[in-house]
């Protein structure tokens, strides 16, 4: 059976592409993926918030530095030696690459706008194919409009835009009141696809020691019915590579 397809531009052999995960974490794992047979890799997330607070301690720690004794400075190590959290993704991204034959998505996910999203610019350099953008936000706030949270995901896909020329996928949850406009303004925007859904974690209450239990509950085959109800409506409709968000899952891990 023929089952080539083409997603953000890039002929595929199949359209089996397992979503972001901690399977791209380890090369061997990454090769059992494709030797399975998994046409392209979603790599797991270079997140917002690690790219910060590493940025903070570095600049806290440099500030120490600079407010020592000048000839202390000489027994601190030099913050060049270390390797923070994006130069462990680009080596993993750039490992990836040479491991295996399919292509290779980075994937970052955050919710502002702002420099951390600069760092799309060495993942495109590092030789990823294309780039998946997790907008991983519960929209809380209660002043916080819908439309406000929509122009967000268009200003953020707007400012990748400006760092890559390689296709960029947008991940998206559910949760939006009319979610054939927004992929509408996203494709608009320069994305070249959506991937539906991402799965918030929802944590739980213990009751008998009323604690938050933080166990994950990997998803059941009737959770697949919304992503394929929405892929269905957009059939047609956009031109927009469309892949139903899929990790697994009938074990946990
Ligand atoms: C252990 C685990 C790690 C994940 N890591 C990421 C990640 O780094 N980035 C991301 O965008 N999604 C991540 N996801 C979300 C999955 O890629 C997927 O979108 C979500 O689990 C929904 O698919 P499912 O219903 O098949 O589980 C992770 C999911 C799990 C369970």
């Amino acid at each position: 059976m023929d089952l080539t397809t083409e997603y953000l531009g890039m002929q595929l052999k199949n359209p089996l592409v397992p979503s972001a995960s901690p399977l791209s974490r380890s090369i061997d794992d990454a090769r059992r993926v494709e030797d399975a047979g998994a046409s392209a890799i979603i790599m797991y997330s270079l997140f917002e918030e690690a790219v910060t607070a590493e940025e903070e301690t570095m600049v806290r720690f440099l500030h120490h530095q600079d407010t020592g004794f000048a000839e202390a400075d000489s027994f601190l190590p030099n913050h060049y030696d270390f390797s923070n959290g994006q130069e462990r993704y680009l080596e993993n991204l750039q490992a990836l690459k040479q491991a295996l034959e399919i292509p290779v998505v980075a994937s970052l996910n955050g919710t502002t706008p702002g420099g951390w999203i600069t760092h799309a610019e060495e993942m495109e350099q590092a030789g990823a194919d294309a780039l998946e953008l997790n907008i991983y936000q519960v929209a809380a706030d209660i002043e916080i409009s819908g439309s406000e949270i929509e122009q967000r995901y268009i200003e953020l896909l707007t400012q990748l835009k400006q760092q890559v020329s390689i296709p960029i996928n947008m991940k998206l949850s559910p949760a939006f009141s009319s979610m054939a406009n927004m992929v509408k303004l996203l494709e608009t925007a320069g994305a070249s696809g959506v991937s539906l859904f991402n799965r918030f974690y929802q944590p739980d209450i213990n009751i008998d020691n009323l604690r938050l239990t933080t166990n994950l509950q990997t998803s059941i085959s009737a959770e697949a019915l919304l992503a394929m109800r929405w892929i269905a409506i957009l059939h047609g409709r956009t031109k927009l590579s469309i892949p139903r968000c899929y990790r697994r899952c009938t074990q946990p891990g």
